[in-house]
C-alpha cells in the first residue's frame, strides 16, 4: 500500500530533508585525500545529533553505523571504517537517512576525491543526471514504470549498467515503503502516482557488468568485476503539478 501524506506530513518530511541537504553539503566539504570513512560518519552524527534528529541507518536491520560510505568499486552500503583513508582518485558515495519528528528523508551523492579520471567522472554525471531525467517526468498519473523505463533508457545510452536487486523506495514514516522502484523497467506498468506520495529515487550505476555481490560482512554490495559505479539519491514529493525534491542542496539553505 502506497502511503500518500498530507501537506502538514510533507512539512515535516521537508524538515528532515533539508537536514540531509545540510549534512551532505558539510560532508562534501570534508571529502579530501587522507579522511577516513569513519571520520565523516562521526561528523554526520553529530551534526545529525545538534539538528536533534536521528540517523535513520543506525540500527536499521542492524546496520552499525550512521551512514553509508562506498568507495569506488563499492556500490552501496560500505560500512564506514577507520582504516579506510582516501586517496586521490577514489569516488565515495555517502548515503544519509534521518528522521525527524517521525518523518525520514534519505538521499545519496557520489563525490570525486581529488583528480578523478575522465571516464569515471561521466560515469558520475550521467547518474546524477539519470535521476533528474525522472524527476522531469513526475506529475500524478504518471508510472512508477514511468520513471524506471527513463532512468534505464538514459543510462543504457551512454553504455552503463543497472544492477537489478536495489531500488528505490517510498519513504515517510518508514524508511522503506511502497512502492519500490526499480532502476529499469517498462513505460505505463506498476503503480501509479499521486499527489503527495513521498518517494527516494535512487539510480545506481555500474561501469562495467550490472552485477553484483554481498561480502561477508553481509552488507558491503560491491560490483562482481570490481569496475567502479556511481549512486545518486533525493528523497522527492509528488505534487498536483509535478514534483518538489527535498534533500537538494541549495534550497533553502
Ligand atoms: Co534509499
Amino acid at each position: 500500500m502506497i502511503i500518500v501524506k498530507s501537506p502538514r506530513e510533507v512539512t515535516m518530511m521537508r524538515e528532515a530533508g533539508r537536514m540531509v541537504a545540510k549534512t551532505l553539503r558539510h560532508l562534501e566539504s570534508l571529502v579530501k585525500v587522507g579522511v577516513t570513512t569513519q571520520q565523516l560518519n562521526d561528523e554526520a552524527e553529530k551534526m545529525i545529533t545538534s539538528f536533534g534528529a536521528k540517523a535513520s541507518f543506525k540500527g536499521y536491520g542492524g546496520y552499525p553505523a550512521s551512514i553509508c560510505t562506498s568507495v569506488n568499486d563499492t556500490l552501496i552500503h560500505g560500512i564506514p571504517s577507520k582504516k579506510e583513508v582516501l586517496k586521490n582518485g577514489d569516488i565515495i558515495k555517502i548515503d544519509i537517512g534521518i528522521q525527524y519528528n517521525g518523518y525520514h528523508a534519505d538521499a545519496a551523492r557520489t563525490y570525486c576525491v581529488g583528480n578523478v579520471d575522465n571516464a569515471i567522472k561521466k560515469l558520475v554525471e550521467v547518474t546524477t543526471a539519470s535521476f533528474f531525467e525522472a524527476f522531469k517526468v513526475i506529475r500524478p498519473g504518471v508510472y512508477v514504470g514511468d520513471l524506471s523505463h527513463t532512468i534505464q533508457t538514459y543510462v543504457e545510452k551512454h553504455g552503463y549498467s543497472l544492477p537489478e536487486d536495489y531500488t528505490g523506495h517510498g519513504v515517510g514514516q518508514n524508511l522503506h515503503e511502497d512502492p519500490q522502484i526499480p532502476n529499469f523497467g517498462r513505460p505505463q506498468t506498476g503503480p501509479i502516482l499521486k499527489a503527495g506520495m513521498t518517494l527516494a529515487i535512487e539510480p545506481m550505476v555500474n561501469l562495467g557488468k550490472k552485477e553484483t555481490k554481498v561480502l561477508a560482512d553481509e552488507w558491503t554490495v560491491k560490483t562482481k568485476d570490481g569496475k567502479w559505479c556511481a549512486h545518486y539519491e533525493n528523497t522527492i514529493v509528488v505534487t498536483p503539478t509535478g514534483a518538489e525534491i527535498l534533500t537538494l542542496e541549495d534550497q533553502g539553505g
